[in-house]
């Protein structure tokens, strides 16, 4: 029997999508995952790109790359490393399922990368969207991928009014994906999907003069552009406290260290290293001390975090943690740390105020 994909194109793709390559030829971003794609390359393309714009994840893209060459390297690798080529980039939890997921492959699956999106979606950190990415890339399987861009690009190209991160919202953009992916060419027809919502569907300054389908857009036709896609409202962010306890010493002619630990790989900045801290649900400050600072606004996506540092000099040769975690002193000049970005944008400040006084 012939698959959905078959029966649609077997007169051609979709006439929109026909319009939306043709303006692809033209207008594609010249990405340097795009030249040669091949999966592995591809794969970590698509994970930097989930939460991160193009400019920042090409970089990154070239320097983990680099680091880790196939995936053969990256599962061998230790994790201080992977985490070391991630920081700067947040959300830390796509490189620690990059390196599980290597780990995987070379150890379950024989070293071979998956050929299907359902043989990636097995992997750590391997959604629908992602996993359709590099099978409609890099092994022509048509599936339609359905990122933010294509979501908002659809739901304003059928005037879809129903919320595009609810049930309803959900089907009726992937009964439109799915009509509109190229069984021919469905790594091309995907991209240009995606790249038409980044370079012109966008969401707060749309340029329709530009879009290879105003004539066809419902949404425009009937003034509701900017009002698609429709989201459910946002939940509040809400507020925490965390209290870091910063522990310095000088040992004799010593550089001066502090004590940090690694925090467990569940729950925030899961991994990564830190002073040691407590977080609370409240907004109420601290009692003031002399050796404090703070708070310090660190906005994540579901919190706002009022950050307070209290500092304390301490005067032993031992370990400063309790039994059950691992610490270490390390040089306060020491700028190789995968910590949290709120720890080094705090030492920054530290160091300016240190230099103005
Ligand atoms: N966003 C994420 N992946 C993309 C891709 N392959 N092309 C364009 N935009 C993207």
């Amino acid at each position: 029997m012939a698959n959905h994909s078959q029966i649609r194109d077997m007169n051609g793709p979709h006439p929109f999508t026909v319009k939306l390559l043709s303006w692809y030829e033209n207008h594609a971003r010249d990405l340097p995952w795009r030249a040669h794609p091949e999966p592995y390359a591809t794969w970590l393309s698509e994970v930097i790109l989930q939460q991160t714009r193009v400019d920042t994840g090409t970089a990154y893209w070239h320097r983990f790359l680099n680091a880790f060459p196939n995936v053969k390297v990256l599962a061998s690798a230790n994790s201080e490393d992977v985490m070391a080529q991630w920081k700067g980039l947040g959300y830390y939890s796509r490189a620690r399922n990059l390196h599980a997921a290597a780990k995987a492959i070379v150890h379950d699956l024989d070293g071979q990368l998956p050929e299907t999106a359902e043989g990636w979606k097995r992997l750590p950190g391997i959604g629908p969207y992602t996993a359709a990415a590099i099978a409609s890339i890099c092994h022509q399987e048509a599936v339609p991928v359905i990122d933010g861009n294509v979501q908002r690009v659809l739901s304003r190209l059928f005037n879809i009014d129903q919320p595009v991160d609810r049930k309803s919202g959900r089907v009726a953009i992937e009964a439109a994906a799915d009509a509109l992916v190229s069984s021919q060419n469905p790594g091309i027809s995907n991209q240009a999907w995606m790249e038409l919502g980044a370079l012109v569907c966008k969401p707060k300054n749309p340029n329709c003069g530009q879009c290879p389908l105003h004539s066809e857009c419902l949404s425009r036709a009937e003034g509701t552009t900017r009002d698609r896609p429709v989201k459910q409202p946002k939940k509040r962010p809400k507020d925490v406290m965390v209290n870091f306890d910063v522990k310095r010493r000088k040992i004799g002619s010593g550089p001066l260290e502090w004590w940090i630990e690694r925090r467990p790989q569940k729950g925030i900045w899961g991994g990564l290293e830190s002073f040691p801290l407590v977080m609370t649900e409240t907004t109420t400050p601290p009692p003031q001390e002399d050796a404090i600072w703070g708070p310090v606004l660190h906005i994540l996506t579901h919190m706002r975090m009022n950050a307070w540092f209290h500092f304390s000099e301490i005067q032993t040769s031992h370990d400063a943690g309790g039994e059950e975690t691992e610490g270490l002193w390390v040089a306060v000049t020491d700028s190789h740390r995968t910590w949290p970005r709120l720890i080094d944008k705090v030492l920054m400040d530290l160091q300016n105020q240190a230099v103005k006084n």
